[in-house]
C-alpha cells in the first residue's frame, strides 16, 4: 500500500520505517529540511537501536523515501499517518497545533478518498477536530472528496521501539466506517499473523485506550513508590515485597520497580492530560492526581536520601551520577529524573560528575557549559575525585560495579541506589554504606 507519515519524530519515523520494512511504500513528510536531508543521507535525529540500519536499508531499496513537499505527499498515501507531537500546554493539556495544521495541510491538497489516521496521543475527541480542519479546507477549495479518520495509537517503548513495532502485542483502530476498518486491517496484516492483535473500536474508545494503557502503567509505579517510602519507615525492604507481589498473575512482574520516579515524554505529559480531559467533563480524576503527586514527590527522594545522610551537609561534596537518560537505551532526558536531581545538588552547592552512555550530548544541550558539573566519558571516570555514587538510570552496564574499586575511589565510601541495582549485604559486605529506594530493613 502506498502511506504517508506525517511527522518524522519518534513515532513518525519508528512507524514508517517498520511499515516500509513489510513492503508498503512509504514518504514521510517533515517541514524541518534539515532533517529531511539527512535523513536522506542515512543519518538519523534520535538513538533508538536497530532504527538506523532499517532505515538505511528500506532507503535504499526505494520503499522509504522523505521529502517536505507536503503536496506530493498527500498524492502519494491512500493511507495518511498523522504522527506529530502534542507537547503540553501551559495548564497540561495536549497542544493540538501540530495535529490540526497537519490536518489542514492534508485538507489543502487531498484530490481523492483517503484514510487520515492520527498516531499521534491526542486527548479524546481530536479524530473530530481532525476531520472538521480537513473538511474545512476541502469546503474553502469547493473539493468533494471522501475520508475517514482513524484513531490507531502507538505503544512503543523507546529502547525497544522498532521490536515493539515490528511485534505489536495488539493493534487497536478506532474507525466509524467497516471500509475504513478493513482498509487499516489490510495495512496491518504483515503484523497480525499467528493469532489476532488486531482490536478494531469506536474513536473515542481508541483515544481513551491510549490514555488508559499509560495511565494504568504510571499508577502502578506511583503505587510501588508509594509502597517503598512505607517500607523505608516501618523497616521492610521493598525488593522483598515486590517479589512477594508480582508472582500473582492478577498483578505480574512488570512495571512495579520502584526508582526515582518515571520520567519521559509520555507518562508525566498523559497522565497530566488525562486529568484535565476529566476535569473538563466534570470530573476529579483523584487517582490520577495522587499519582503525579507521588511520582512529583519520588523525584526528589534521592536527594532527601543524600541529605539524610549528610545531616544536610551536602554543600562543597562532589556526586558521580551514573545514568542522566529517563531510562536505559535512549538518550532522551525529557522529564528525567536525574534533571531534577542536579538541580537539587546544585541549589545546595554541591558538584556533579555525570555518565551516561547515551545522553551526555543531550546533558550538554540542556545544561551547557556550567560550574558544578563535569560530563565524562565514562563510568569510571566519573568517580574521580568523587566523594559518593548515585545511580539514577539502570542502564546494563551499571549493574555489576566492582565494590572494591568503588570503596578505594568515593571519599565518602558510599552508594546512593536510585533504582535498587545493587544487593545492600553486598555493598555493604565491600565497606560501604548503601542507600536504596524502600530498603528500611
Ligand atoms: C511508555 C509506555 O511504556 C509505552 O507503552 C507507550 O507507548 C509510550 O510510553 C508512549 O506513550 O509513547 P516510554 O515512555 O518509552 O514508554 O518508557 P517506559 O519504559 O514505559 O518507562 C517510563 C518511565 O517509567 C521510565 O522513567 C522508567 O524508569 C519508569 N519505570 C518503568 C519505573 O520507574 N518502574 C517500572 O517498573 C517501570
Amino acid at each position: 500500500m502506498r502511506l504517508t507519515i506525517f511527522g518524522t519524530g519518534y513515532v513518525g519515523l519508528v512507524t514508517g520505517t517498520c511499515l516500509a520494512e513489510v513492503g508498503h511504500d512509504v514518504v514521510c513528510v517533515d517541514i524541518d529540511a534539515d532533517k529531511v536531508a539527512g535523513l536522506k543521507r542515512g543519518v538519523i535525529p534520535i538513538y533508538e537501536p536497530g532504527l538506523a540500519p532499517m532505515v538505511q536499508a528500506n532507503h535504499a531499496a526505494g520503499r522509504l523515501d522523505f521529502t517536505t513537499d507536503a503536496a506530493t505527499a498527500v498524492a502519494h498515501g491512500d493511507v495518511i499517518f498523522i504522527a506529530v507531537g502534542t507537547p503540553p500546554d501551559e495548564d497540561g493539556s495536549a497542544d493540538l497545533k501540530y495535529v490540526l495544521a497537519v490536518a489542514q495541510t492534508i485538507g489543502k491538497h487531498l484530490a481523492r478518498n483517503a484514510v487520515v489516521v492520527n498516531k499521534s496521543t491526542v486527548p479524546v475527541g481530536t479524530a473530530d477536530k481532525v476531520r472538521a480542519a480537513i473538511a474545512q479546507e476541502l469546503k474553502a477549495r469547493g473539493a468533494d472528496v471522501a475520508f475517514d479518520v482513524v484513531s490507531n495509537p502507538e505503544f512503543l517503548k523507546e529502547g525497544d521501539a522498532v521490536k515493539d513495532c515490528m511485534r505489536p502485542d495488539r493493534i487497536v483502530i478506532g474507525a466509524s466506517s467497516p471500509q475504513a476498518i478493513e482498509k487499516m486491517k489490510r495495512l496491518y496484516a504483515p503484523f497480525n499473523r499467528n493469532h489476532e492483535r488486531i482490536v478494531a473500536m469506536d474513536v473515542r474508545s481508541a483515544e481513551l485506550t491510549k490514555y488508559a494503557a499509560n495511565a494504568m502503567l504510571a499508577t502502578k509505579i506511583s503505587f510501588m513508590n508509594e509502597i517503598a517510602n512505607i517500607a523505608e519507615k516501618v523497616g521492610a525492604d521493598i525488593e522483598h515485597v515486590r517479589q512477594g507481589i508480582g508472582s500473582d498473575p492478577r498483578i505480574g512482574w512488570h512495571f512495579i520497580y520502584p526508582g526515582a520516579g518515571y520520567g519521559g515524554s509520555c507518562f508525566p505529559k498523559d497522565v497530566q492530560a488525562l486529568a484535565r480531559t476529566a476535569r473538563q467533563v466534570g470530573h476529579e480524576a483523584a487517582l490520577l492526581q495522587a499519582v503525579e503527586t507521588v511520582n512529583d514527590r519520588q523525584k526528589g527522594h534521592l536527594f532527601e536520601l543524600i541529605a539524610r545522610h549528610y545531616d544536610g551537609e551536602v554543600s562543597g561534596r562532589t556526586f558521580a551520577v551514573w545514568g542522566l537518560a529517563f531510562k536505559p537505551n535512549t538518550d532522551d532526558m525529557r522529564e528525567a529524573s536525574s534533571r531534577r536531581l542536579l538541580q537539587q545538588l546544585w541549589d545546595a552547592g554541591a558538584h556533579v560528575r555525570a555518565y551516561d552512555p547515551e545522553a551526555a550530548q543531550e546533558a550538554g544541550r540542556i545544561f551547557g557549559q556550567r560550574d558544578g558539573l563535569v560530563l565524562c566519558e565514562s563510568a569510571s571516570q566519573a568517580l574521580e575525585g568523587a566523594d559518593a555514587l548515585v545511580v539514577v538510570t539502570e542502564w546494563k552496564q551499571f549493574r555489576s560495579p566492582d565494590f572494591a574499586r568503588l570503596h578505594a575511589s568515593l571519599r565518602d565510601r558510599v552508594i546512593f541506589d536510585g533504582r535498587n541495582l545493587y544487593e545492600p549485604d553486598e555493598v555493604e559486605a565491600a565497606g560501604l554504606a548503601y542507600w536504596g529506594i524502600g530498603r528500611g530493613r
